[in-house]
């Protein structure tokens, strides 16, 4: 049984897609595996109007398609949520709120620890604190108030200090959790056990025998009903400038002396901060930016990205950004990082490629095997180590073998989605896997000089969709003599 105290957990934008698909249902998955205290509420609030049965239905329909559903612990959960019609903007509709969340508190004996999770849009993110302190909802005195915040954290550098800067005047840095699902999956975070459980692999992570690291995040989907979103996001804000950036971290970062918020937190700062900035020279020739066009996959023609819903059919947006980068310190120094994520790919993944450096002499053959050893973050999470081994027969030829683990292999253990885990640590208030503003800012600070070469005229390459991306990307390594995996 649990040891999380009991709360209500107040979600803002509860009409929404982000609620639906992912916050409830992973609600739901917690509660089936009893990790949710036995007393728990959950408050769905938007500006929509709908009884708690009519909510509670129209929730009831994404749980549903999951196959694991058990009926009865369904109807259970149910009870457990409430509706509360507002309009978010009006600080006046903020007494009923606060009034609505102590008749729950009161009615199912719930201590007053309250999660604020805002599944908004982001121009809501300073108003809605604003106007629960304006009711003294962001007070302590009676139980504790966290505030979850949904990526986006800004749009540039510059609106994500005045965001922490309107966030700050009502709620304090250990107030607030900033939602990055990435470091919610279990493959993310199992980069730290790999590293810093094993005496194997550490005293080789580093410029000495890493040749080169190569992170890919790819989606097979184009932008679907989100090109409205999309296109003043694009592929920079939407994917690199937070969930890849924080995948780096985990590789890069020095070991902490323990793992908890803070020490956790320091190191990945520290290793953002010293991502090194992009020069001209950089902008010019090391990165590529690319738009998926009109093409044909497997007989079927797919709109051009400017063609979607929601896109306007002059766009720049990128769906595609390929980029070298370096972190100026002394364990990486000189040792390029290769990064490209993008939309209509060929297939969904995302995995980490560490490129280990040759033997310092070729014994056996000019060509024989690199090491390298690929995390596979999803699908199929997993490890695999290549290596070289005799080819049989005559001569000592090398062959490239591989040692690769499954995580589906673990048969008995089932993994938490990212929700899931990071929801327990929100009522748990363990910030470890949250980011924090400083790390934030130092993503911030490292894809600024992107944005700004975004805003005069720069080359922006087609790619077909069901392609690895614009043609660029592949010079990008070759040449370096390398390529991508
Ligand atoms: P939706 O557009 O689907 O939902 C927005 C919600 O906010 C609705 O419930 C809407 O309900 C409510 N809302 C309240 N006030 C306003 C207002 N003034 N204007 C518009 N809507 C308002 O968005 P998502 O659920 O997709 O995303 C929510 C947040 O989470 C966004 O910031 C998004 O960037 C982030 N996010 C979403 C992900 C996803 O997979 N969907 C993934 C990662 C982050 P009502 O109109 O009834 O008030
Ligand atoms: C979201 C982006 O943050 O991450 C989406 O807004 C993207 O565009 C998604 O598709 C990818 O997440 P995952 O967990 O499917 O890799």
């Amino acid at each position: 049984m649990s040891v999380i105290d009991t709360s209500c957990i107040v979600i803002f934008g509860a009409s929404g897609d982000l609620t639906q698909r992912m916050l409830i249902p992973a609600l739901y998955h917690l509660y089936v595996d009893q990790k949710l205290p036995k007393s728990f509420a959950i408050l769905g609030v938007s500006r929509s109007i709908y009884s708690d049965q009519a909510f509670r239905s129209k929730l009831i329909k994404n749980i549903k398609s999951d196959k694991k559903i058990n009926e009865e612990l369904l109807n259970k959960f149910c009870e457990h949520l409430f509706y509360q019609a507002i309009n978010t903007s009006d600080v006046n509709d903020y007494t009923l709120l606060k009034k609505r969340i102590s008749r729950i508190n009161a009615d199912r004996e719930l201590k007053n620890n309250t999660l604020f999770y805002l599944a908004t849009p982001p121009s809501l993110y300073s108003v809605i604190p604003e106007h629960l302190a304006a009711v003294g909802l962001n007070e302590e005195t009676d139980g504790w108030k966290r505030l979850v915040v949904e990526k986006p954290f800004g749009s540039d550098l510059k609106s994500a200090v005045s965001l922490d800067e309107s966030l700050y005047r009502h709620f304090q840095e250990q107030q607030i959790y900033r939602i990055d699902h990435y470091l919610g999956k279990e493959t993310v975070q199992n980069m730290l056990v790999l590293r810093f459980a094993n005496s194997i692999f550490e005293p080789l992570w580093n410029g000495r025998y890493i040749d080169y690291v190569e992170v890919t995040g790819a989606e097979a989907l184009g932008v679907e009903q989100r090109g409205g979103y999309y296109d003043g996001s694009g592929a920079m804000r939407d994917m690199l400038q937070n969930h890849l950036l924080q995948v780096i971290a985990m590789v890069a970062m020095e070991p902490p002396a323990v793992i908890n918020a803070k020490s956790m937190r320091d190191e990945v700062v520290k290793v953002l901060q010293c991502l090194k900035p992009l020069s001209q020279d950089d902008l010019e020739n090391n990165l590529v930016l690319g738009q998926y066009i009109q093409s044909q996959v497997r007989g079927k023609c797919l709109p051009a990205y400017r063609e979607e819903e929601g896109v306007p059919n002059n766009s720049r947006t990128e769906t595609y950004v390929g980029l070298k980068l370096f972190i100026n310190n002394w364990r990486w120094d000189g040792v390029p990082f290769y990064l490209r994520t993008g939309k209509r790919l060929p297939t969904r993944v995302t995995e980490v490629v560490i490129h280990f450096k040759k033997t310092p002499h070729p014994v056996f053959s000019a060509d024989a095997p690199e090491n390298k050893l690929i995390i596979r973050i999803q699908p199929d999470e997993g490890i695999m180590l290549g290596f070289g081994l005799k080819e049989p027969g005559a001569g000592f030829d090398a062959k490239e073998v591989a040692m690769d683990f499954h995580y589906s292999d673990l048969k008995e253990t089932e993994l938490l989605t990212a929700y899931e885990r990071l929801l327990l640590d929100l009522l748990k208030g363990d910030a470890t896997l949250f980011a924090r503003s400083d790390a934030v800012r130092a993503c911030w600070d490292f894809v600024q000089p992107i944005l700004d070469y975004q805003k005069k005229s720069f080359p922006l390459h087609g790619y077909a969709s069901g392609t690895w991306g614009p043609i660029e990307a592949e010079k990008l390594l070759n040449r370096d003599n390398h390529e991508w995996r």
